[in-house]
């Protein structure tokens, strides 16, 4: 079965999953959290390279601070609790995304992690994070109008947060809305996309087991015939 090399998961539906359970949003948010590293190792054990999780777009960032809190409490513990983990495993963390949106120390935690991982080379966790792909994109075409000439795709690219990273072949987007949120705008050209109705929270490894087959299922054309 060919196996997706970079599956990018848009990590949706957490507050509706715990609305449901008439709980607080920060315990969807806390059983997305361990919904994310199950998948993801997961993942990595299946044999995909590189995985990319839409934890936070930049327009998340004007919810209500008291949400916000809780999110980043549990970005706190995640990169507290994680990434021994990461390195016992092989596993590169690389965040993508404007770390100058973050609270400092999480965005200190992030780069310690990304350093203390960097030898990693059974694959690569992208966590996205203030992430934006419109502000990815302009960020690069500012930088290549201040280089003052024309660029190819390749040299365009290297301008991205995700310089170096082979583009998602399957995308998989979780709580039922059928859109990209500024995600991976660029990236995702050729992308196979799947959505799931399923709540994140309840999105599991068997899920991504069927993901992964669908996938399978494909046929790449790139526009040719
Ligand atoms: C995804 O779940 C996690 C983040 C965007 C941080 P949501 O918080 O968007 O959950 P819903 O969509 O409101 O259910
Ligand atoms: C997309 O979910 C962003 C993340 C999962 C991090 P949103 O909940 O922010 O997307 P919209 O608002 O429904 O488009
Ligand atoms: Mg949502």
């Amino acid at each position: 079965m060919e196996l997706p090399r970079h599956i990018a998961i848009i990590m949706d539906g957490n507050g509706r999953w715990a609305k449901k359970r008439l709980l607080p949003r920060s315990a969807g948010h806390r059983e997305g959290m361990k919904r994310m590293i199950s998948l993801s190792e997961h993942a990595f054990d299946l044999g995909v390279k590189y995985v990319t999780l839409y934890a936070l777009s930049c327009e998340n960032l004007s919810r209500p601070q008291e949400e916000l809190d809780g999110l980043f409490s549990l970005f706190r513990k995640y990169f507290s609790e994680n990434i021994a983990r990461l390195l016992q495993k092989g596993i590169r963390l690389k965040i993508i995304g404007d770390r100058s949106l973050l609270p400092p120390d999480i965005a200190a935690l992030s780069r310690k992690g990304e350093e203390e991982t960097a030898a990693g080379e059974r694959g690569t966790l992208l966590l996205a994070i203030g992430y934006g792909a419109r502000q990815e994109l302009l960020a690069a075409v500012n930088a290549a109008v201040r280089g003052g000439r024309e660029l190819s795709q390749a040299e365009f690219a290297a301008l991205l947060s995700t310089d170096g990273i082979p583009d998602p072949d399957l995308l998989i987007r979780t709580g039922k809305e059928k859109r990209l949120s500024n995600f991976l705008l660029w990236q995702s050209a050729y992308t196979e996309l799947y959505f799931s109705d399923k709540m994140f929270p309840a999105f599991t490894n068997a899920d991504l087991d069927r993901a992964i087959e669908n996938y399978a299922g494909r046929e790449r054309r790139y526009g040719k015939i």
